[in-house]
């Protein structure tokens, strides 16, 4: 069974050809977007020797052989020989590693993007914003008790304010009730941790968080 998260992330694969699943640990993305007719073919990499062993063999096990290669590659080393690839993810890994790993590829000829970062999606933000990409859709959901962004870009111009940069445009606009339960939810540590101190720079530092998290909300 596939996650929600990767479920989620799959739809925006929709009418694309060529997909680079950076990270695939298992391909479970990959062979589920085939196998759905998403879309026709992917390389599924890992950097990691166990993680692509496990991929290798369930795109056997689906029979996806001839659909799904694999890399033991880092990051997407490799796009520069795969000129038809069009679309990327690199899910479920913290912001800073998928900044590094942006920065050092070869994107020219990809057209989408869909990022998943664990934490610190701000700096991917920053990373899309500073490199000529334009987020074009994103998904704030809850699976198993954890919070999960989805970003999807496309190559395009935008400015973001510090707000949208933080929790991101789309997710803001569309201010779910679920993204406004985990805000609310950093809020109330917020004021505990208020409490609990009497630090006047602490405090100022913490109210100040608090209203800014508010305004995500408003
Ligand atoms: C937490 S798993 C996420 C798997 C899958 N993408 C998902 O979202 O369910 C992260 C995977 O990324 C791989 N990984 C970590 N750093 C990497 C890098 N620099 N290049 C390629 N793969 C990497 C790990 O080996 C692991 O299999």
């Amino acid at each position: 069974m596939i996650s929600d998260r990767l479920r989620v992330a799959s739809q925006f694969l929709k009418g694309y050809h060529y997909l680079a699943d950076c990270g695939t640990d298992h391909a479970l993305l990959p062979i589920y977007a085939i196998e759905k007719g998403f879309i026709k073919k992917a390389i599924a990499s890992d950097n990691k020797h166990h993680p692509l062993l496990s991929a290798k063999k369930n795109i056997n096990d689906h029979r996806l052989y001839g659909e799904i290669k694999t890399a033991l590659a880092d990051g997407l080393s490799y796009l520069n020989l795969e000129n038809d690839v069009d679309v990327v993810t690199v899910l479920g890994m913290g912001g800073s590693l998928i900044v590094e790993i942006l920065s050092k590829a070869y994107l020219y000829n990809v057209k989408r993007m869909v990022l998943q970062p664990n934490s610190q999606s701000k700096e991917v933000r920053k990373y899309l914003e500073d490199h000529k990409w334009e987020i074009v859709d994103e998904v704030f959901l809850k699976e198993n008790d954890k919070y999960y962004q989805i970003i999807v870009c496309e190559q395009g111009k935008m400015t973001l304010s510090e707000l949208e940069r933080e929790f991101g445009p789309v997710i803001l606009e569309q201010k779910s009730d679920i993204f406004k339960e985990r805000i609310q939810l950093m809020i109330d540590q917020l004021s505990v941790a208020i409490k609990q101190t009497n630090n006047n720079k602490t405090l100022e530092k913490l109210n100040q968080r608090i209203l800014f998290l508010k305004e995500a909300i408003k």
